[in-house]
C-alpha cells in the first residue's frame, strides 16, 4: 500500500499492522521532518517498510524506481498534521506571529510572502477569491496593497492584521471563523500547487491499483473534495471505479470532540473494478 501523506504516520501504523511480512507500505510526504516522525512511528512493523521524501504527485515515478507496478491501496489525508501548523518555521497559523512562510515543501521556491508582497492587487483579489472562497477579496486586496506601501508585509500576524481590518464591521457579528481563515487557505494552496498535486495523484491513482485495490482521499475544503467526487464518477462512468462511498463520510461528535479538526473532514473511497 501507499501511503501518500505519511503524516506522523498514524494511519500508517494501523494499516501496517494488518500487513504481514509480505507487505510493502510505501510513505510519502513532502515534509522530512513528518518522516522523521514516520520513521520512529512505524519502526517496529514487521511488513517492509518504505519511506520517501516526494511529492505524491509523483507517485508514478516512486514506485517505479522501487519496482512496485500495480499497488492494493493508495490514502491520502490531505492538508497539514497539526505540528507543521504550530510549526514557527513553516509560517501557517494565525494563532501565533511566523515568518509568511507556508511552504511544506522547504525546495519550493516562493512564499506566501512572496505573493503577498508582489502579485498586483487583481492577481491577488482573484487568487483569494478562486482558491478561498471569499466574496470580500476585492476588499481584503485592497487592504494589502495599501499595507505594504508602508511596509513589506512578512509575518502570519501582519496579514492576519490586515485582513480582519478590511473584513471588520462595526458592530457586525463576528464569524464562526477567524477572518483571515479564507486568505490563508488560498495563499497555502497557491504556494504549494495543492490542487495540481491532488489532481495528478487521483490521475496517476486509477493507472497504479490493482483489481479490487482501493483509493481513499480525505480532504479538508469543498475545492479538494469537489475534485476527489469528479474523479471518482468520471472513472465510475468510465468502468474504472466502483463508489464505496456515494456521500463523503464524515467525522461522528465524538470524534470531532476529541479532535476539533476532524470537523470539516469528508472521506470518500472508491474501488478499482
Ligand atoms: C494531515 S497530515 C497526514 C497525517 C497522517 N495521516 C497521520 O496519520 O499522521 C498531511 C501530510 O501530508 C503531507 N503533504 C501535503 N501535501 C503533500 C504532497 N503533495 N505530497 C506529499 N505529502 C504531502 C504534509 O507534509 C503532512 O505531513
Amino acid at each position: 500500500m501507499v501511503d501518500a501523506t505519511v503524516g506522523q504516520g498514524g494511519h500508517s501504523f494501523l494499516f501496517g499492522k494488518r500487513l504481514g511480512p509480505q507487505g510493502t507500505l510505501v510513505g510519502l510526504d513532502v515534509d522530512s521532518r513528518s518522516l522523521e516522525r514516520a520513521e520512529k512511528q512505524l519502526a517496529d512493523l514487521v511488513c517492509r517498510v518504505v519511506l520517501v521524501k516526494s511529492n505524491f504527485a509523483d507517485i508514478a515515478a516512486r514506485l517505479s524506481e522501487l519496482d512496485l507496478r500495480r499497488v492494493d491501496f493508495i490514502l491520502a489525508d490531505l492538508g497539514l498534521c497539526s505540528a507543521q501548523l504550530a510549526d514557527d518555521q513553516m509560517g501557517l497559523s494565525f494563532q501565533a506571529d511566523m515568518p509568511l512562510d507556508m511552504r511544506i515543501d522547504a525546495s519550493l521556491e516562493t512564499t506566501a510572502a512572496d505573493i503577498v508582497n508582489e502579485y498586483d492587487e487583481e492577481a491577488l483579489a482573484d487568487l483569494i477569491y478562486a482558491y478561498g472562497q471569499d466574496r470580500a477579496s476585492r476588499r481584503i486586496a485592497r487592504y494589502i496593497v495599501r499595507r505594504r506601501e508602508h511596509e513589506r508585509i512578512s509575518t502570519t500576524g501582519q496579514l492576519a492584521d490586515v485582513v480582519s481590518g478590511a473584513l471588520r464591521r462595526p458592530g457586525g457579528r463576528r464569524s464562526r471563523i477567524h477572518p483571515a481563515t479564507r486568505t490563508f487557505q488560498a495563499l497555502r494552496i497557491v504556494v504549494n500547487h495543492e490542487l495540481d498535486n491532488l489532481h495528478a495523484l487521483l490521475t496517476a491513482g486509477a493507472r497504479l491499483l490493482r483489481p479490487n485495490g482501493y483509493i481513499a482521499i480525505i480532504s479538508f475544503h469543498s475545492l479538494e473534495d469537489g475534485m476527489v467526487k469528479r474523479d471518482f464518477k468520471q472513472n465510475e462512468r468510465d468502468g474504472l471505479y466502483r463508489l464505496l462511498t456515494r456521500k463523503p463520510m464524515v467525522a461522528d461528535p465524538r470524534e470531532i470532540a476529541a479532535n476539533r479538526r476532524a470537523r470539516s473532514a469528508k472521506l470518500r473511497i472508491a474501488q478499482r473494478n
